[in-house]
């Protein structure tokens, strides 16, 4: 589904230019749930933002079902995530000034769907996530695993063919943190395809395979945990 080939990236740092990505080279495959490991500043939001359409590398290839991203422009991929990417992002990101219902349905008004169809969908998704009677509540009302639920509701709303999360769980305690991962454990066998960016090993373990990045480069170790 993604293959990526000698990708690299660079940030310009006080007029230095900082190498951060220096050849990165994967393939996930779809239907696989994939865990990205590395280091703090080892560049996994920066590997996860050019998969999804946020970013670009400086060179190589991106490749989404064969089609070549890498010469797209920012506007062009800003289409390509819209139709087929769920990105949850640190830290939630979710509106404060908006309740739940907004803050899920605002996807499906960036695509102008009528208001019977928006209504439907974020129900169904609420339903889904059992987490339909929050739906009116606001944003800054809720613990920090119902914030989370609400950031996947709104990745999964528009029913994306890939769901992309950076450290999901980084700051939820470990019996909130098995909650969600059920959630995209489940979204996995539904078919979804999932890429997560941790570093923290129990995220991993519940993932068909870790890709590690290291020194800007990407290696996947023969031994792998699953379930
Ligand atoms: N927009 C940016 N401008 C300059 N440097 C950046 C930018 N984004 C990230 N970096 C730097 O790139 C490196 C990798 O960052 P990041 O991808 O966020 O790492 P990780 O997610 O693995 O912690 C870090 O040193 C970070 O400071
Ligand atoms: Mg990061």
């Amino acid at each position: 589904m993604i293959t990526i080939r000698n990708l690299h990236k660079s940030y310009m740092v006080g007029g230095k230019r900082v190498e951060v990505l220096k050849g990165i080279d994967l393939s996930i495959e779809e239907g696989a749930m994939v865990a990205i490991m590395g280091r703090s500043g080892s560049g996994k939001s920066t590997l996860l933002n050019i998969i999804a359409g946020l970013d670009k590398g400086d060179n190589g290839e991106y490749l989404y079902r064969g089609q070549n991203l890498s010469n797209k422009t920012l506007n062009e991929l800003a289409n390509f995530r819209r139709d087929k990417i769920g990105f949850i992002l640190q830290n939630y990101a979710l509106c404060d000034t908006k309740n739940v219902f907004d803050n899920i349905a605002l996807p499906l008004k960036y695509r102008k769907y009528p208001e019977s169809k928006i209504q439907a969908q974020v129900k169904g998704v609420l339903e889904d996530l059992e987490m339909t009677e929050v739906v009116d509540k606001s944003i800054d009302t809720l613990s920090g695993g119902e914030m989370q639920r609400i950031a996947i509701a709104r990745a999964i709303v528009q029913d994306p063919e890939i769901i992309l999360a950076d450290e999901p769980t980084g700051s939820l305690d470990e019996k909130t943190e098995e909650g969600i991962l059920a959630i995209f454990k489940q979204l996995n066998k539904q078919g979804k395809t999932i890429i997560i960016v941790t570093h923290d090993q129990q995220v991993a373990n519940i993932c068909d395979e870790t890709i590690y990045i290291k020194d800007g480069r990407s290696s996947t170790p023969k031994i792998t945990s699953s379930c």
